[in-house]
């Protein structure tokens, strides 16, 4: 999907994804964990920065991407609205260059908007956004449809996309949005340093 695609959306405010709040799944993560190792964080397709800003919150240094100037817009207003820092940029996740390699990259809601032709690219793009020995958390949107966006997914896709590169260190069933119960699996993966 083009960047046009996108960006009409948020100008004719067709945003179903756009649920006021973070991923409870990302909350409850990270309110339960102590420390986490690693400062910088990268949320890629971050829209209007609900996740950005959470984990902002909790202490790192974070950096939304989004294709849709719009998206960086509202994400920029709402974090200063909150007095809250973390840093936006309109990029294309799947074919720029990172400003430098991140210490994790934390995935809601922009695997399944890309098209399943670009999943490869989608890979690649983890593996070029992510320090050697960095995490990649993904909060995945395992629905069968395939006329997205959201297009659907498998645990077994998933599973052979990045078992190749990285080390699955947990999975959970999360808590969702209302009407993600039950859909949504959190893998949280470590990248091989080779
Ligand atoms: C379904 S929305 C999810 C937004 C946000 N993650 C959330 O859950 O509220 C997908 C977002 O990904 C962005 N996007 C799509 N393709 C992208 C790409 N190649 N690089 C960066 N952002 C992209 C869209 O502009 C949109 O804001």
């Amino acid at each position: 999907m083009s960047e046009a695609y996108w960006e009409q959306r948020y100008q004719t405010h067709d945003m179903p994804w756009e649920k006021g709040a973070p991923s409870p799944g990302l909350v409850d993560f990270l309110a339960a964990q102590r420390t986490l190792p690693g400062e910088t964080v990268c949320v890629p397709g971050c829209g209007t920065g609900h996740d950005v800003r959470e984990w902002a919150k909790a202490g790192f240094r974070a950096y939304g991407y989004d294709l849709a100037p719009s998206a960086i817009q509202l994400s920029v207003e709402r974090t200063r609205a909150a007095g809250l820092r973390a840093e936006f940029r309109r990029a294309d996740f799947l074919s720029d260059e990172p400003p430098f390699p991140f210490d994790w990259v934390f995935e809601h809601t922009l695997f399944c908007a890309i098209q399943p032709d670009e999943r490869d690219l989608y890979t690649r793009a983890v593996l070029r956004w992510l320090k050697p020995g960095g995490h990649y958390l993904a909060v995945n949107y395992l629905i069968p449809d395939t006329d997205g966006p959201p297009f659907g997914t498998t645990r077994d896709e998933l599973w052979q996309r990045f078992s190749p590169h990285f080390d699955l260190s947990a999975e959970w069933v999360p808590r969702s949005y209302p009407n993600r119960t039950g859909l949504e699996l959190m893998l949280w993966w470590r990248r091989r340093r080779r």
